[in-house]
This record gives structure tokens, C-alpha cells and sequence, in this order.
């Protein structure tokens, strides 16, 4: 059995002081993530240089001594590893080559070989495992394959989606292949991260907000649940965080519909509502406004309170809605968390 206080959270323990990690935590606000950045070149080398890739995993651990380090990389390497190219645009966000027709979905290459373009990734969690502190816990990632679907199929980010749900809507067998692509290389791809040392998995279906209704059920909950299922069956107790952003109304019951320990809550919801209608099914995970990182002060001090004052009687991980943005202070963040660990 292990005290790591995030693998105690998950398995439904109510703490006197909620484990806190942060989403995007490594990264630009943080002069020392800049500096490992522009030493590897771009941000894509970054994630595939094993040694650059654990350095700034490990950074805001030594810096604030979180209680849960994420792997550093990408949700759009997976799909990039099933053929289509990926790019980012400075000052923009990525881009890739996209996949709409049935001969494209055809033509990505088979699960078996995206492990030739991933293994710098499992090298970085083997790294990240060896030298890690003890009490911190290894979280590794993919994002669900609605969000991916996005991008394949738009090519880049887009605030409504439009694309994808414009082939969900119009040619819904080339839609569902590009899931079931996605769902069975993301069981592979979470699956060798577990082998490699990652003790905990998080799915980040960032997009989920816009699938309503049946849609909601069919590719946010049906894909998750799957993915789930089958990473439990090969790595039994494995505990896995399902972040269904802005779901609202969905993200009720969604733990129990998906199989997910825990459910991390972005902040379009408030701490109440959450503790009220989710957490009274488990752990959940978040959710102070990432602004608060920028603005800082007394009304940080306020909410944060809020959130822990909120989730206190049952199991909590506290974290952002969302990631911590560039224009963050990083001296904010020491204020929340000594903030949440004097509460
Ligand atoms: O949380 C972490 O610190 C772990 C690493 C991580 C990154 N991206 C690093 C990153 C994780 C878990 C992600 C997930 C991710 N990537 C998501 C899902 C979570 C979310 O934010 O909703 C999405 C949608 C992406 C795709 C992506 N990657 C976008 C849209 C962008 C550009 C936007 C931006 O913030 O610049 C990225 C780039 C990216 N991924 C950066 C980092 C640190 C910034 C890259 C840089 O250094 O320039």
C-alpha cells in the first residue's frame, strides 16, 4: 500500500488537506520551462527529448513541490503518430494535416506502430519514475478522441468545433471510424505509458462541452468508458481521471458511467454545484478559475478557500478549471498553495 496522498484521494479517502497539482503546470510562466524550451528549439522537440521532456516535468515540482508531477507532452502526439503531420504555428497553436474521408481514415498507420513514434515518451516516464520524489505521484495522459477527432479533422483548435461536428452529422461512418481509430491506439498508447511507470491516467476531452444530448453519450461517455475498461482489465487498480471540460449537466453521474475514479471539473461550474451533484459519487478534481494565477491577491486567498472549504467532506484533489496560462505569476501559485495547505 502506498501513502502518496493523490493515490489516497482516488481511492475515495476524504483528506484533512487536499493533494494539489495544477494542469500545465510546466510551462511558460515559468522562466525555467522557457529557458529548457528554447535549448531543445521548438516545442515539439521538447516533448520527444526524453531528458529536456523530464527536466521540465520536474521543474514546478522542485520549484513548489506539488503533490503530482503530469508527463510532459502533447494530446496531439497520438494522432501525429497514426500519420497525419503536426505543426504549431508561433503564437497561433497547432496544426495538422487533416482526415475527413474514409480512404484518409484507411490510409493512418495501424495501432501496432505508433509505439516508432512514442517510445520518447515512455523513455520520459521511465525517467520521470526513477527520479521523481518518492511522495510525488507520476500522472500520465491522452486526450479523449472526441478532442482528437477535432483536431484531425479540422486541422487545428477551433472555439465551436464546426468541422467535426459537421462530419458527425453528415457522413457518421467516416466520423465513428476516426473514434474507433482513435479509442483503440489511445488504450495502446496509455497502456505502455502504465508499463513504463505512470500510477495514474487522466483523459482530457477539453472539447466535451459541445456534444449534447444522445452526441454526449455517444463520443464523450461511450469512448471514455471503453478506454477505461479496457486499461482496467490489463492494469487492475489503475486509477484514471476523466476531465469531460465544460460538460455542465454531463458531468453528472459521469464517474459511474464511464468507470473513472475521479472526475476533474473545470470552472464554468461552481465548487457547490460540484460537491453537491459529483462528488457525491466520488473523487473530483479542480476547480479554481486559472485567472486567479494572473490576478493573484486577496479574491485568489477568497476562492481558493472556497474551493477547498466546498469539497471538504469528501475525496478532493484540488487543481485549476483549466490550464495555468503564460501571463500567470508564478509567485500567485505560491500563494495558492500555501493557501490551501494552511486551510
Ligand atoms: O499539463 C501539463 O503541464 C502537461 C503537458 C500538457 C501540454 N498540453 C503541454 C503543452 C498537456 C496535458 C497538454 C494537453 C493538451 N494539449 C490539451 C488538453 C488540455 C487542455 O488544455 O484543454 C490540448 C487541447 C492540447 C493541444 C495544444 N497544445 C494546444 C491547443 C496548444 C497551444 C495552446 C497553447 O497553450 O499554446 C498546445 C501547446 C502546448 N502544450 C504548450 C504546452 C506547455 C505550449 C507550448 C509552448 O511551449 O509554446
Amino acid at each position: 500500500m502506498t501513502d502518496k496522498t493523490i493515490l489516497r484521494a482516488l481511492r475515495g479517502e476524504t483528506l484533512p488537506t487536499p493533494p494539489i497539482w495544477m494542469m500545465r503546470q510546466a510551462g511558460r510562466y515559468l522562466p525555467e520551462y522557457r529557458a529548457t524550451r528554447a535549448q531543445a528549439g521548438d516545442f515539439l522537440s521538447l516533448c520527444y527529448t526524453p531528458d529536456l521532456a523530464a527536466e521540465v516535468t520536474l521543474q514546478p515540482i522542485r520549484r513548489y513541490g506539488f503533490d503530482a508531477a503530469i508527463l510532459f507532452a502533447d494530446i496531439l502526439l497520438l494522432p501525429q503518430a497514426l500519420g497525419p503531420k503536426l505543426w504549431f504555428e508561433t503564437g497561433e497553436g497547432p496544426r495538422m494535416e487533416t482526415t475527413t474521408t474514409m480512404d484518409q481514415v484507411k490510409a493512418l498507420k495501424p495501432t501496432s506502430e505508433i509505439h516508432e513514434t512514442l517510445s520518447p515518451i515512455y523513455e520520459t516516464v521511465r525517467i520521470l519514475a526513477r527520479d521523481l520524489p518518492r511522495e510525488t505521484t507520476l500522472i500520465g495522459f491522452a486526450g479523449s478522441p472526441w478532442t482528437i477527432a477535432t483536431y484531425m479533422i479540422a486541422g487545428r483548435g477551433s472555439k465551436d468545433q464546426a468541422a467535426a461536428h459537421r462530419l458527425k452529422d453528415t457522413d457518421r461512418a467516416t466520423f465513428q471510424a476516426i473514434i474507433d481509430r482513435v479509442t483503440e491506439a489511445t488504450v495502446e498508447y496509455l497502456s505502455a505509458q502504465v508499463q513504463a511507470g505512470a500510477e495514474v491516467i487522466k483523459l482530457f476531452d477539453s472539447w466535451a462541452g459541445s456534444l449534447k444530448g444522445q452526441d454526449f453519450q455517444d463520443f464523450a461517455v461511450k469512448p471514455a468508458a471503453e478506454i477505461i475498461s479496457a486499461l482496467k482489465a490489463r492494469h487492475p487498480g489503475l486509477p484514471i481521471i476523466a476531465f469531460p471540460r465544460e460538460a455542465g449537466d454531463g458531468y453528472i453521474g459521469f464517474a459511474r458511467a464511464t468507470g473513472a475514479d475521479c472526475v476533474a471539473i473545470d470552472n464554468s461550474v461552481t465548487p457547490e454545484w460540484a460537491a453537491a451533484n459529483v462528488q457525491k459519487d466520488g473523487c473530483v478534481q479542480g476547480n479554481l478559475a486559472p485567472e486567479h494565477m494572473v490576478t493573484g491577491g486577496e479574491a485568489l486567498v477568497r476562492e481558493t478557500l472556497r474551493v477547498v472549504n466546498a469539497f471538504r467532506k469528501g475525496p478532493h484533489i484540488f487543481n485549476l478549471g483549466h490550464g495555468i496560462t503564460p501571463e500567470a505569476d508564478p509567485e500567485n501559485v505560491t500563494l495558492m498553495i500555501e493557501t490551501v495547505r494552511n486551510a
